[in-house]
């Protein structure tokens, strides 16, 4: 599975899958499922409410757990000093695992200091518990303000898909050492009705999601898909075969750019 190095010997897959709406058995399914065909990074969060589910199915699946790349969230209302500590303990315990590859800030909330947040994350970090620490839906002011402190938020998952391909905060956390990684990659699903990437795919020899992916792997944007069928799931991890045509390619980065599809009321997107 290719990869890239978020943190000295923190290798994060550049296909991973979203659990996002997966419940009880059906999420044990489709989890144990993606890692037995070879997913390796899985992405969960506090607020999925399924991190037991995700847990037995990382169990079952005899993958050791070494070779599995996980990722949770803590939700924006419990970010100060002692929340952060005990829901990171909270989730090990829900998961069944002794750490976590990757958490995530879910939302900004500057109701909290960041520097009590991330003062605490890095304590997580610093104890093992830990490898990395990152944040979800931040704004580059938001990674400036958390920087200014001297942290180092090594991921910040957002949403990017071909017509909200976000160039700007792309280029800004690359230059500041963020990686982003892509989540709601087919628009929750729009995006591969659209006729203009249809077309793209056809020319591929590809169906519309494997282009998408394709498009991301050429663009070294790690990206977490969701799906709730075994049979999209296989198409959608057969995209790391196709070659990459650069010309094709590049049309998706031609289609009109729309509103995002993620923007719930405790969002700061105008920060
Ligand atoms: N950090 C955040 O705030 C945040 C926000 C949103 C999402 N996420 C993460 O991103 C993950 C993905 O987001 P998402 O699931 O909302 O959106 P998405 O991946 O953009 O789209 C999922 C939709 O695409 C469909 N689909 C998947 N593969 C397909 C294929 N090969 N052909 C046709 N349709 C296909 C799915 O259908 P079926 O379900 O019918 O199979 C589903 O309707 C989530 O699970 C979560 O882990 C994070």
């Amino acid at each position: 599975m290719p990869h890239v190095e978020v943190a000295p010997q923190v290798f994060l897959p550049l296909l991973g899958y979203g659990t996002y709406r997966l419940e009880e058995e059906q999420c044990f399914e489709m989890v144990y499922h993606a890692l037995t065909i070879g997913v390796r990074h899985i992405d969960t969060a506090e607020r999925y409410r399924n991190h037991r589910a995700v847990g037995a199915a990382l169990r079952e699946s005899g993958v050791p757990r070494r070779e599995v790349f996980l990722t949770t969230k803590l939700w924006w209302n419990h970010l100060l000093r002692e929340q952060v500590g005990a829901h990171a303990r909270k989730f090990l315990e829900e998961l069944g695992v002794d750490y976590l590859d990757l958490l995530l800030v879910h939302w900004p909330n500057r109701t909290v200091p960041f520097q009590e947040t991330f003062s605490a994350l890095e304590a997580l970090r610093e104890e093992g518990i830990i490898r990395a620490y990152g944040v979800s839906n931040f704004t580059a002011h938001h990674l400036e303000d958390v920087q200014a402190l001297g942290f180092r938020p090594v991921v910040n998952q957002i949403e990017i898909h071909p017509t909200f391909r976000q160039e700007a905060l792309v280029a800004w956390c690359r230059e500041r050492g963020v990686e982003p990684v892509a989540h709601s990659p087919f628009a929750r699903g729009s995006d591969l009705a659209r006729y203009e990437l249809r077309d793209i795919a056809r020319r591929m020899n590809a169906t519309p999601a494997q282009a998408v992916l394709a498009w991301f792997r050429w663009k070294e944007i790690p990206v977490i898909f969701g799906t709730q069928r075994i049979a999209l799931l296989e198409e959608n991890l057969a995209s790391l075969a196709l070659p990459l045509d650069v010309t094709l390619l590049r049309e998706i980065d031609a289609l009109p750019t729309h509103v995002r599809q993620v923007n719930p009321p405790y969002a700061d997107f105008d920060y």
